[in-house]
């Protein structure tokens, strides 16, 4: 605890909290946390006396004001001060209460108990948005475009359980590792069975059902705190906890919350589920780049001629699409070059099976993770780095398999 609390004033750099609330047993847990460096103040007018004589950069204040019109003054207290960090703390945390609380500028509400990491969390969250300010009040360039755009990516197979969701965890997490795990969102739009949550152990408290129902109006900083967020800093826009909730959203629903995602992260990278539908078609069709996960048996590579037939039927861009192939070294190895043939498209990139894959699918951990060192981490090394240049990596960065297929020749 007490590292801990160092931690956070370190984290601070010197500057200052203060903690509201009227309930003695809140205080005291915050003294307790913040080791009694920590003001702390019973009213809002005392909060305010104290924001205009010091320098307060974060306001956290307790559950009794998780009600309209606490949030209310706080808004006008960050009116008087925009700069200003304010922070909310509740038992639970519900879209309502959030909503209120964005649109009155808080800057997050998190779930009670307070601990070092959630205020680190919400410090990380002011820096974000002074730095966002700060770019807002930048003079605007003499011919000025639009804000630079995130790259999506779309995820498709067109079998089920061909490894779609493995592979879109798992390059999202070694993009995270080339960019910043910050600046990269997935989106898990396998309406009905998503279980990218589950494969990355979290639990989400929002899902797509709340983005949709809260479309109007969906601002930044709402959209942001509807994501989960993973212990590597990545966030998760979650499917929903019920196939039935599937139904309450739209696909235009969805293709706003892409767009939004677009304009706060440099990468969104969808998983989807194996229907060539109204859904995918639009999700392929926003995708800057689509991987397309073939899987090494018959039927994956003939559904996959199939959906790539119809894709040239609408005139969909060849030139997004990268094929990349999985479980390449499987027993029932087909020809690579065959399966080219057959798809008329070159095999961009591969990937191994290995029993590592179900193993860390169980343990909650993407394989790049667990086990970076291992031939199928290399292998969807080489998939991010084939979505960031669009070209297949030098020989020398995958995981080649060849010799493999020589031996079994
Ligand atoms: N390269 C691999 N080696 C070993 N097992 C793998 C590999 N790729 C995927 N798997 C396993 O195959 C199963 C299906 O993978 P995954 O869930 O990623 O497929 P999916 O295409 O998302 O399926 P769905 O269509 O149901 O969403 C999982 O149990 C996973 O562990
Ligand atoms: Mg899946």
């Amino acid at each position: 605890m007490k590292e801990n609390g160092r931690l956070v004033t370190d984290a601070l750099d010197g500057r200052g909290i203060v903690v509201l609330d009227d309930d003695d047993l809140f205080l005291n847990e915050a003294k307790e946390l913040f080791e009694g460096r920590v003001p702390t103040d019973r009213t809002m007018s005392d909060v305010e006396r104290r924001v205009e004589d010091s320098e307060i950069d974060l306001v956290i204040l307790g559950p009794s004001h998780a009600h309209e019109e606490a949030l209310t003054q706080a808004g006008e207290l960050i009116a008087a001060d925009p700069e200003l960090g304010v922070v909310l703390v509740t038992e639970t945390v519900t879209a309502p209460l959030l909503k209120a609380a964005l649109r009155n500028g808080l800057t997050d509400v998190i779930e009670a108990p307070l601990t070092v990491e959630k205020v680190e969390e919400a410090i990380g969250q002011i820096d974000r948005l002074q730095r966002r300010r700060a770019a807002g009040t930048m003079p605007p360039e003499p011919y000025a475009t639009e804000p630079e755009l995130g790259t999506v990516i779309t995820v498709m197979s067109a079998k089920g359980g061909s490894g779609k969701t493995v592979f879109a965890t798992n390059v999202a997490m070694v993009l995270g590792k080339m960019y910043s795990p910050e600046e990269i969102v997935m989106v898990d739009a396998d309406l009905q069975f998503g279980d990218v949550c589950l494969v990355m152990q979290m639990e989400p408290k929002f899902t797509m059902v709340n983005a949709a129902q809260e479309l109007h109006g969906l601002d930044e900083p709402m959209l942001d705190s509807l994501l989960t967020k993973h212990s590597s800093g990545m966030r998760v826009m979650a499917a929903p906890l019920e196939p039935a909730f599937a139904d309450e959203i739209s696909t235009a629903a969805i293709t706003e919350v892409v767009e939004k995602l677009r304009a706060m992260f440099r990468y969104v990278v969808i998983d989807t589920a194996s229907m060539l539908d109204e859904l995918l078609l639009t999700l392929l069709e926003r995708a800057d780049k689509v991987l397309f996960i073939v899987d090494m048996d018959l039927p994956s590579v003939k559904n996959a001629k199939l959906a790539l037939e119809t894709l040239r039927l609408l005139k969909f861009p060849a030139s997004k699409i990268q094929i990349v192939l999985n479980r390449s070294n499987s027993r029932a190895r087909l020809d690579e070059k065959e399966i080219e043939r057959s798809l008329k498209m070159k095999i961009m990139a591969t990937v191994p099976s290995d029993g590592i894959v179900p193993a860390s699918v169980n343990e909650g951990r993407p394989v790049v993770e667990s086990a970076p060192k291992s031939k199928v981490a290399k292998g969807f090394e080489s998939v991010a780095k084939l979505v960031i240049s669009g070209k297949p990596p030098k020989k020398s960065d995958t995981s080649s398999d060849k010799p493999a297929k020589r031996r079994w020749l």
